[in-house]
Parts: structure tokens; C-alpha cells; sequence
């Protein structure tokens, strides 16, 4: 997909909710080490990096990380590493106190879908965060071959082994940055037991 105009389409919008409501309960807890899969144009990523985090963002897109280096200062600048890779391609993830993926996991190839929640589940150390988005088999996008979905059951099985703090269904039509759609989406926020 060619993810210029989505990118533009997002550049300047408040932070998603998902991860701010995940901080706020993280309440007075040091920042520590955040990984952003998809992390689009940045603004998740450039919220943490201005609330301390260390972030290693991940996209596959090339012309992310110009995008989400953009007014940077040098002290968030160097908390910062990117890597242009697809989700596929991810071996290893880093050890991390918070995963945020917004609204990007389900743009992995289905086959190897499992492989990259392993590593997701894998990266998140003991009391670590997990927040973002999945999406279900009501969306309008629901068939492409080259997309994962997941029922509420499949999501629960994935959750399974985290204290999950809210899956928030939605199912409805509504806008994106392409146009009108039907969204099926899954808003996650899970946490590994401390
Ligand atoms: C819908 S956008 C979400 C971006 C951002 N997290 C946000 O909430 O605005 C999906 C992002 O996933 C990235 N992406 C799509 N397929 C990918 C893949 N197979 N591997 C890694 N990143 C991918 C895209 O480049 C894009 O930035």
C-alpha cells in the first residue's frame, strides 16, 4: 500500500487514546523502553520520546522515519532508534516495558502472524504493557489475503496469559483517512502479570 496520503492525513492529530490511557495508568512509573510497531508518521512515537521513553519504532514503510524524526530535539533524537523493516522480516523484538502497535498488526501476512505475536509476547518484560489495535472479521477488509483478523474468542486466546485490562469492540461503519468504511477493530490494553 502506498501510505503517503494516510501519513499526511495523520500528520498533527492528537496521540490515540489507547496508549494515553495506558500511561495514565501507568501513572507515576519511570518511562522505560517502548517499542512502536507501525508506527506510521510518529506521533505515538515523538509522545513518548517527549515523556522520557527510550522507543525503537518500527515500520516498513522507507519514508517513515523522516516523518517521525521531524522536530525532534537532539535529547528525544537520541532516544530514539528506527528500523525500516516489515513485520515479517522482525527476528528478535527488544526487551520493552510498553508495546504500542496502533492500529498496524493486522497488515501482517496471516501465515506469519503467529511468529510476530509470539515476539510481540516475548519482547514485553514481567508488569510490561501491552496497547493497540486488532481487527475482526466484520471489517471491511476482512478477506485480503495479505491481512490478519480475529473473532473476540481468537483476540481472548491471543490475550491469554496477560492481566487484559479492556478490549473495546468496534463494530460500525464509520470514516477513515481513505474514505468511508465498515470498522471492525478490537482496542487492546493488557499488561504481563508483574
Ligand atoms: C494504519 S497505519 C498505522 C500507523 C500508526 N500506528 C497510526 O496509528 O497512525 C499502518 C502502518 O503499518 C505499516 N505497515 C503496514 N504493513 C506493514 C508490515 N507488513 N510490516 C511493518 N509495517 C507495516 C504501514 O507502513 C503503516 O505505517
Amino acid at each position: 500500500m502506498d501510505w503517503t496520503e494516510y501519513f499526511d492525513a495523520q500528520t498533527g492529530r492528537a496521540p490515540r487514546s489507547v496508549l494515553l490511557r495506558t500511561l495514565e495508568m501507568r501513572g507515576d512509573t519511570a518511562p522505560g523502553t517502548a517499542l512502536d510497531l507501525g508506527c506510521g508518521e510518529g506521533t505515538e512515537t515523538r509522545h513518548l520520546l517527549h515523556a522520557g521513553w527510550r522507543v525503537h519504532a518500527f515500520d516498513a514503510d522507507p519514508s517513515s522515519e523522516a516523518r517521525v524524526r521531524a522536530g525532534l530535539d537532539p535529547a528525544g533524537a537520541e532516544r530514539l532508534t528506527f528500523r525500516a523493516a516489515r513485520f515479517e522480516d522482525l527476528t528478535a523484538l527488544p526487551a520493552a516495558d510498553l508495546v504500542y502497535a496502533g492500529f498496524s498488526l493486522p497488515f501482517c501476512d496471516p501465515n506469519l502472524f503467529p511468529g510476530l505475536w509470539t515476539g510481540v509476547l516475548g519482547a514485553l518484560k514481567p508488569g510490561a504493557w501491552f496497547a493497540g489495535e486488532l481487527y475482526g472479521p466484520h471489517d471491511d477488509w476482512a478477506g485480503r489475503a495479505d491481512m490478519n483478523f480475529h473473532d473476540r474468542g481468537q483476540v481472548g486466546a491471543l490475550l491469554a496469559g496477560l492481566d487484559v485490562v479492556d478490549v473495546i469492540e468496534d463494530d460500525r461503519p464509520g470514516q477513515s483517512a481513505f474514505g468511508p468504511r465498515h470498522w471492525h477493530v478490537f482496542h487492546v490494553i493488557a499488561r504481563v502479570p508483574a
